[in-house]
């Protein structure tokens, strides 16, 4: 039986893999990972990890390692769809049983939701552009908005009756019970349908794909609520959504910008900063902390600096940490809104904030000062503890001598002292964590895998032929035709090569983590490496196609380099012609890739 790997994917996503391994192994957290005894081996001393960020297991004695399904699968002694349904049903998901017709039903229920989705937002945009909507667009107009971002944002307007979009679907023959789930409308006491948005500034909530799966609805005076929003719905989970992301996913910047609310991620975008993306009003969870780490290598949070936006701020901050994001913070003088920021000071200025922005360690350092007056020497004692605290528990060792160089001097106290009190704090927090075996320790997105070297340009390449491999497996007939086996020039690479063709010329299928629990070490790293690499998916066939070229440009250089030399010394001139004549026809070739590549 298939199931789709969104499927697989949500599963996965909804058990936390350091929830699962605790209950079997007693986990202690050591830095950015857990670590406990092996399950699956013998051993006194722990060197089975759990890496939050990656949501992988890997035990560094016996070199078993994989996902939250592979780890159910070893210790429940289960095959894969049996672990993948023991999940699912720890998360509440109800995975369709073989061709099942409810789970039929649902995939196409699915689709009406969406397609209500978008005929509604075509029916709000329609009332903006209309008599009714005069006033709703010079709302919009006073706001800064361009007909252009209108229109790229979807923006509309609900009609102010109390009925008119739920009549108007109504007329059309879509069912009541569909008009209830999407939250379009709601039932009024007597049992009719009125709808949610009533005189509303519409903003279409898309999901990644671009699908409208919600929506918001902003009111044009003072009156409260300020928004109302779609309820959950099949199509719309509030928790693992990220406004804007549709658009920023496909910036070139690497970052990711995340503010609070739908105003700000469009002011940002018509501002010419598209990587950003709103947690809409919600605390960041995990799981959207998780997708930012799937998008971006790094994330700038930018939330109201004001003492509530302040603690939803730090908890943003420990959840995008723990997810392995790099994380700075920027902070927007006066209490400004990005979108207020902008209209008042300009594209421009702001961006020389986001530049400015901050690393968490220092603005937990700020955090702590802004709570302290520094009035009396009390106040200094408590902020210098607090300091030595927060420093203790960072794990970059450059930028914790750093800090405590700067504090001290800015204080007026020994360097020493302040060093000693963090050594304190360290050693106490050690002692609470019993020491696995092997500890590497590093920050942030490194792992402490030893990583391939992959500086080579072989080893570059077929690197990256790996990595779109193992995300989309289809690819295989066209790698295998292109580029097989013996081709490998780089070690690591041909390992993990031979493995995961094997797996596809027989299974058709292979997920990496799978992988993981069959490789020796060395090449455990390698995939570990690979499963952190992003790659856009809907390009995937022309970068491959592009990768493809490259490496046999690359070979042909080679081929063409060594041919200069045997040319050189071939002393048989009918040779040398040849020779001359097939180097004239790869030149060709490589003319062709170079223009291609
Ligand atoms: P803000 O109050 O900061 O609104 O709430 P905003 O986005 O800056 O909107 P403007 O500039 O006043 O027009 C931030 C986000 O919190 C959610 C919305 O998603 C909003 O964009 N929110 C806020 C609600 O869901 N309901 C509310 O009543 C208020
Ligand atoms: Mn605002």
């Amino acid at each position: 039986m298939y199931y789709p790997d969104e499927l697989i994917e949500e599963v996965r996503l909804r058990n936390d893999i350091v929830d699962v391994v605790s209950q079997y192994v007693k986990l202690e957290r050591k830095g950015r990972r857990y670590f406990g005894l092996c399950p699956f081996h013998n051993e006194k001393t722990p060197s089975f990890s759990v890496e939050p960020a990656k949501q992988f297991f890997y035990c560094f004695g016996c070199n078993k390692g994989g996902s939250v399904i592979q780890f159910v699968m070893n210790i429940e002694h289960l095959d894969f769809l049996e672990a993948l349904k023991h999940l699912a049903d720890r998360a509440g998901i109800t995975l369709p049983e073989p061709d099942d017709q409810g789970e039929r039903e649902k995939a196409n229920k699915r689709k009406e939701l969406l397609e209500l989705n978008k005929e509604a937002a075509r029916f709000f945009f329609s009332c903006l552009a209309g008599k009714e909507g005069r006033e709703a667009q010079g709302y919009l107009k006073r706001r800064g908005l361009t007909e252009k971002t209108i229109r790229q944002f979807g923006l509309g307007l609900s009609p102010s009756g109390w009925s008119e979009l739920s009549h108007h679907f109504l007329n059309k023959g879509v069912p009541a019970e569909l008009l209830l789930t999407s939250g379009l409308s709601i039932k009024s006491k007597n049992g009719e349908l009125i709808d949610r948005f009533h005189g509303r500034i519409m903003f279409p909530i898309f999901d990644i794909r671009g699908n409208i799966i919600g929506f918001g609805g902003r009111v044009m005076d003072q009156s409260q609520p300020k928004y109302m929003n779609s309820p959950d719905s099949p199509v719309y989970n509030k928790s693992r959504e990220l406004y804007g992301l549709n658009y920023a996913r496909q910036s070139s910047s690497k970052k990711l910008l995340i503010v609070e609310g739908y105003m700000d991620v469009i002011s940002l975008h018509q501002a010419g900063i598209d990587y950003a993306v709103a947690s809409l009003g919600t605390a960041l969870t995990q799981m959207q902390a998780w997708i930012l780490k799937k998008y971006a290598d790094e994330v700038i949070i930018a939330y109201d600096t004001d003492s509530a936006g302040q603690a939803a701020t730090l908890r943003g901050l420990d959840i995008l940490e723990e997810a392995g994001c790099q994380v700075r913070v920027l902070m927007i003088p006066q209490g400004k809104d990005p979108d207020e920021y902008i209209r008042n000071n300009g594209p421009e200025k702001f961006k020389n904030l986001v530049d400015r922005a901050i690393s968490l360690l220092d603005y937990k350092i700020r955090v702590q000062k802004g709570m302290n007056n520094l009035d009396t020497v009390e106040d200094k004692l408590k902020l210098l503890n607090s300091v030595a605290d927060i420093l203790a528990n960072h794990d970059n060792s450059i930028e914790r001598e750093l800090y405590a160089k700067s504090y001290a001097e800015q204080y007026g106290i020994s360097l020493e002292s302040l060093q000693s009190e963090i050594n304190k704090r360290m050693r106490k927090n050690q002692a609470n964590q019993r020491k696995p075996n092997k500890s590497p320790e590093r920050r942030g997105t490194q792992s402490s895998f030893s990583l391939p070297q992959v500086e080579q340009r072989y080893g570059e390449l077929e690197y990256m032929l790996l990595v779109m491999l193992c995300l989309e497996n289809r690819l295989y007939s066209k790698v295998l035709k292109a580029y097989d086996l013996t081709q490998f020039t780089d070690p690591g690479a041909r390992r993990v090569a031979e493995k995961l063709y094997d797996k596809l010329e027989n299974n058709k299928s292979c997920m990496l983590a799978e992988l993981l629990s069959e490789v020796e070490p060395g090449v455990a790293s390698y995939l570990v490496h690979i499963s952190e690499t992003k790659c856009e998916l809907e390009d995937v066939e022309k970068a491959l196609t592009q990768l493809l070229n490259k490496l046999e440009l690359l070979k042909l250089e080679e081929i063409q380099k060594q041919t200069i030399e045997r040319i050189k010394n071939e002393q048989d001139g009918v040779r040398r012609q040849e020779l001359g004549l097939e180097f004239s026809r790869r030149a060709e070739r490589i003319a062709e890739l170079r223009k291609m590549t």
